[in-house]
């Protein structure tokens, strides 16, 4: 069951999922217990992790008792590479907040052994009781983190091969395709399912349509997003443009 909740803007989403994420990190750090978050890259959440950061600096929210594990990362970049998603999570949320360094986890494009480094995630992710909440972007090939259709429902964190379509939308942020990486690691399916809360994130008329499919086509591996219908506590969080389709 996907619920959906319509936003007048961006601005006014990133706030609403802030405050959730705040209010699970207030009550969780009550009582002694750690808040495990899971994140995503793209466009799409960087409102919210702005928002964030204004909590921390304003309303002096601490992410001290938070651990993080972030979806996917391109194959073959590593943390100094401008694009690779340990990069952008630096930048974008992680050295503006106070969350120490080792309660933070991507999966290690640059791995020498990335079936393993690909084990050791799920186990660390376990290790900790699972993630609490996961914060979702999609693509416009249906994919959620980077599974790519076809993923079934049991996929696991694991290498995966991008979609054309994927590298060619992000292309933008590389400059050239060429330089788009071919593979990626990404937590899979079940991994994103067993998250206790999912709220994913769309704005904008291009995603308009992969968001009817994923809240209204039966659920299969050609559009992965469209297992979350099988999540007890998913919501869609959507501006206007991006739920015209439904
Ligand atoms: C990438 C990420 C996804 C993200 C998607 C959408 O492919 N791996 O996790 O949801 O981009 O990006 P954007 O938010 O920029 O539309």
């Amino acid at each position: 069951m996907i619920a959906t909740r319509l936003h007048p803007d961006k601005q006014t989403a990133a706030q609403a999922i802030a405050r959730e994420i705040a209010d699970l990190i207030e009550i969780r750090s009550k009582s002694g217990k750690p808040t495990v978050l899971g994140l995503a890259t793209g466009s799409t959440p960087l409102p919210l992790y702005a928002e964030l950061i204004r909590l921390h600096r304003e309303e002096k929210l601490s992410f001290s008792s938070v651990i993080t594990f972030n979806l996917d990362e391109y194959e073959g970049l590593g943390a100094t590479h401008p694009q690779s998603y340990r990069f952008f999570m630096e930048e974008n949320l992680f050295r503006h907040l106070d969350i120490p360094a080792a309660n933070i986890h991507i999966p290690d494009g640059l791995s020498k052994d990335l079936a393993k480094n690909c084990t050791d995630y799920e186990a660390a992710i376990r290790a900790v009781g699972g993630i609490d909440l996961q914060i979702l972007g999609i693509g416009r090939t249906g994919h959620i983190g980077f599974n790519e259709p076809p993923s079934a429902v049991d996929t696991r964190t694991r290498w995966v091969h991008l979609d054309e379509v994927t590298r060619r939308d992000n292309s933008a942020f590389f400059g050239d395709i060429a330089l788009v990486p071919h593979g990626a690691l990404t937590m899979g399916v079940a991994t994103i399912l067993e998250a206790r809360r999912v709220e994913l994130i769309a704005f904008g008329e291009a995603k308009a349509d992969v968001i009817r499919r994923a809240i209204q086509e039966t659920p299969s591996a050609h559009c992965p997003a469209t297992w979350l219908q099988k999540h007890p506590h998913c919501t869609f969080h959507l501006d206007a443009a991006a739920a015209k389709a439904l």
